[in-house]
């Protein structure tokens, strides 16, 4: 028995292949167009001396559950620097942003409430949904629309105590941006409890980097959003952000909260050094992203002939090819040209939407953003 199930793996993953769909990991060597990092942070002089300085004093090690004896100062710092920043009464740190939305959404809704979802929305989140009681309707991208038709429906069908609406900022396939405002008038309509994952939102927009939720709607009990540390912050970790009684129930009730060793404490040191440069020269570092992000997006749209790029303002800027192999296949011949532009395949996007991401980083220099396009332009014709 032992011996078939191996080669049933194999057979399974002969079949991805087949497919263009198997997944390797790899060492990358170019410009790197796959990162997350939006403002340089992983990378930045200031923040590695500042962290440097740390080093000599700061355990290594968390070894233990934050509500054991792993529960540092510098944890505690990173959570009230944040609600500081954010302006909101508590923030809560987690080992990472899929633990973040999987402890929120296994934990906060019960059996007897209704959850619906954008269809775009991240894995983590879909884990979330799927592995909680609640019933759950995954409504139409970006569609507020389809969202209010089917908490209408369910409302004729189920009686519910409490909705939950997930949503994210900005979209990471599509880099899009969710119609907030609508949606949040239609979350107090129905007195809902509505969650953004700013996952590509932190550092990217909003007032100084605070994410969308910042410049668009007033921080209410109501909103809880999560802000992932290891993209725009140039850490790791994920804080969820909104009310003290929110962040204290998922310190009694989050199992992935609860039984996992918190983060080295040099990780929140981090977070805080992020978010204190963020606090300093914010508004200048997002209109600088932004601008370079719509110089390239702009560049592409109009010289790409077949592969589409939407419209946008984001630093995710996706080129839509189509098939796996194709796409597959661009993101090679442009490896070798030296740049990092990852191809994007099923299930992460729908099938027939297989797609290079060109994500933009401060960290680019702007010879290498012009000839990023050149390349591109230049691959669309081969491949
Ligand atoms: C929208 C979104 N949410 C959550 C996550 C998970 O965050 P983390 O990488 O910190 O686990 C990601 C990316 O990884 C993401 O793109």
């Amino acid at each position: 028995v032992r011996e078939e199930f191996f080669e049933e793996l194999e057979a399974k993953l002969n079949v991805l292949a087949e497919q263009d769909l198997y997944r390797s990991l790899k060492t990358y060597s170019g410009v790197d167009f796959g990162s997350n990092d939006y403002l340089g942070f992983a990378h930045d002089e200031e923040l590695r001396q500042k962290l440097s300085n740390s080093l000599s004093t700061v355990a290594l090690s968390s070894a233990s559950s934050r509500l054991l004896s792993g529960n540092h100062r510098e944890h505690l710092l990173a959570e009230q620097c944040f609600a500081e920043f954010l302006g909101v009464e508590s923030a809560l740190l987690f080992n990472s942003g899929y633990d973040a939305n999987f402890a929120l959404l296994t934990t906060l809704p019960s059996r007897h409430d209704l959850i619906l979802y954008d269809e775009r929305s991240h894995a983590s989140l879909y884990e979330g949904v799927h592995s909680s009681h609640a019933t759950s309707i995954r409504f139409e991208h970006n569609s507020p629309e389809h969202l209010e038709a089917s908490i209408e429906r369910a409302l004729k069908k189920f009686k519910h105590r409490q909705i939950f609406i997930i949503i994210e900022s900005v979209y990471s396939m599509d880099g899009d941006i969710t119609p907030l405002q609508v949606i949040k008038e239609i979350s107090d309509k129905y007195s809902a409890i509505l969650i953004v994952d700013e996952a590509h939102g932190t550092g990217v927009v909003g007032n100084g980097g605070r994410g969308l939720t910042s410049c668009t709607i007033n921080r209410s009990p109501d909103v809880i959003t999560i802000h992932t540390c290891g993209k725009a912050l140039g850490a790791a970790g994920a804080i969820v952000a909104g009310s003290r009684a929110i962040t204290q129930y998922l310190v009694n009730k989050a199992r992935p909260f609860i039984y996992t060793t918190a983060l080295p404490p040099i990780v929140p040191l981090q977070i805080v050094n992020s978010v204190n440069k963020l606090k300093a020269v914010g508004d200048e570092l997002v209109a600088e992203l932004l601008d370079r992000s719509q110089f390239v997006r702009s560049a592409l749209r109009s010289a790409l002939k077949k592969w589409i790029v939407p419209e946008g303002i984001t630093p995710i800027i996706p080129i839509i090819i189509g098939d796996e192999g194709a796409a597959l296949k661009a993101s090679f011949v442009l490896e070798d040209e030296g740049f990092v532009v990852p191809a994007i395949r099923p299930p992460t996007v729908p099938a027939g939407t297989s797609r290079l991401r060109l994500n933009i980083s401060l960290r680019h220099k702007k010879e290498e953003l012009e000839k990023v396009v050149e390349a591109i332009i230049k691959v669309e014709q081969t491949v």
